[in-house]
């Protein structure tokens, strides 16, 4: 891709590295990590704080592909000491619970470890490596992607700033401005809008079970899930018009409890939230992945709703391809992997996306019509008769199918 920063654009900065990074989630960080392990240099640009970032509470769910990315990064230490092994889920449907064995159905399971404390590790370890990440980096913009010199400007500590490069990594998430700088006769965009969001609590108490409890129920979907085994995660299935001001932690629990079975009832220890928050429930795909010398990955080129726990693994899965591909880059003066790009995350990303639509509606009640309520119903007793299904389910699940 040519000598990076040759042409310091502009009479701010020029760094001697070759790839700009927007966005410092779970797929920036990581990107950056590997690929600084690896010899290749690059900067982070992050619109908020380190500390903003820090308080965001998402995915807790990570398949094998993130557990191995991570140790690959060098940061898996914690994962391994702290992160919660699961070896199956459990679906409660209308009151009764059912289990399904990850373990037995495929010999693999999950881990229960918190994005946050993912990217606490992945800052840590950017930070022992001394890699560069700029925190409120504001107007951030990207300029001849399609070209052999991208630039990216930005403003950060009230200076305006212009730097070019060899590539740009488009890992700003959903809202971000890489994959909206794309002409629009250039990308394909492929959306389902759900008319519900998920409202969630974390609260200092332990957990209602070992595992997760995903519940249908005719009041609506819930989900049991949990940090540490004394910190615990719960959802329930809100209105996209929902005012979060409008629920007290009482509220919260009250509406849980009728979900639940009789025995997760009796268990439940309720008390103060520390967070609460309202996701809206999408489905996005943007294709291709790549434009000229800027690559999309994780939530700024797809979203997942979260019911089937895949878009950080698939934030992960995106960054293992793109990491590989520029190393080889670097390493081999080899294109083949850069030029694959797009179409090998792509194929992972939409068996995701049938996935978690599939979830998403099998167990949220989406519609008042009898019809659909008795489909899934049918659908969960198919799922735990027939091993078939319990089988494709868990290899789904922890991100065999792919
Ligand atoms: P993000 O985490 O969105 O990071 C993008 C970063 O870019 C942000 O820090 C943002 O501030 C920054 N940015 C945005 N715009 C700009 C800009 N203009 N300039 C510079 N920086 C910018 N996934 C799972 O795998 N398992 C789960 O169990 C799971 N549970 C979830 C539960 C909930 C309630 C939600 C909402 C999501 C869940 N997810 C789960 C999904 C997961 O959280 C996301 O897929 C993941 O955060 C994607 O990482 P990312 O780095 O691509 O994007
Ligand atoms: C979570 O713990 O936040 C979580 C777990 C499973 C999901 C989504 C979110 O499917």
């Amino acid at each position: 891709m040519g000598t990076p920063d040759k042409v310091p654009v502009g009479a701010h900065v020029n760094h001697a590295n070759p790839g700009r990074i927007v966005g410092a989630g779970p797929a920036g960080l990581l990107l950056g990590q590997l690929l600084h392990r690896n010899g290749i240099d690059n900067v982070t640009l992050e619109r908020q704080t380190a500390e903003y970032v820090l308080r965001r509470v998402r995915a807790g769910v990570i398949e094998q592909i993130t557990r191995d990315l991570l140790d690959e990064a060098g940061v898996g230490g914690r994962m391994h000491s702290d992160g919660l092994v699961h070896d199956g889920v459990q679906i409660c449907v209308d009151g009764v619970r059912h289990r399904l064995s990850f373990k037995a159905l495929t010999g693999k399971t999950v881990t229960v470890y918190g994005q946050t404390e993912i990217t606490r590790d992945l800052m840590d370890g950017r930070a022992a490596a001394g890699a560069k990440t700029v925190y409120a980096a504001s107007e951030v913009s990207l300029h001849d992607v399609f070209t052999d010199q991208p630039r990216v400007t930005y403003r950060a500590g009230g200076a305006a700033l212009e730097i070019a490069c060899d590539f740009v990594a488009g890992c700003d998430g959903f809202h971000g401005i890489s994959r909206k700088s794309v002409p629009a006769g250039a990308i394909a965009t492929h959306e389902r809008v759900y008319p519900l969001g998920w409202l969630g609590i974390l609260s200092e108490t332990p957990p209602v079970s070992e595992e997760l409890i995903y519940v249908r129920h005719p009041l609506g979907f819930a989900l049991c899930s949990m940090r540490t085994p004394t910190l615990s995660r719960y959802y329930l299935q809100c209105s996209l018009a929902e005012d979060i001001d409008a629920w007290p932690d009482e509220r919260f629990w009250e509406e849980l409890k009728p979900r639940l079975d009789d025995e997760a009832r009796e268990r439940l220890v309720t008390g103060p939230s520390i967070e609460k928050s309202i996701a809206p429930l999408r489905s996005f795909v943007a294709e291709p992945m790549r434009f000229g010398r800027l690559f999309l990955a994780g939530d700024a080129a797809h979203i997942v709703p979260p019911t089937g726990a895949k878009g950080l693994n698939l934030a992960a899965s995106d960054v293992r391809y793109l990491s590989e591909a520029l190393i080889e880059h670097y390493a081999d003066k080899s294109d083949a992997g850069l030029d694959r790009y797009s179409e090998r995350a792509l194929a992972r990303v939409w068996k995701a996306e049938r996935f978690s639509w599939w979830m998403t509606t099998l167990l949220h009640r989406i519609s008042d019509n009898s019809f659909d309520h008795k489909i899934q119903l049918a659908e969960l007793d198919y799922l735990f008769r027939s091993k078939a299904a319990a089988t494709a389910f868990a290899e789904n699940y922890v991100g065999l199918a792919y």
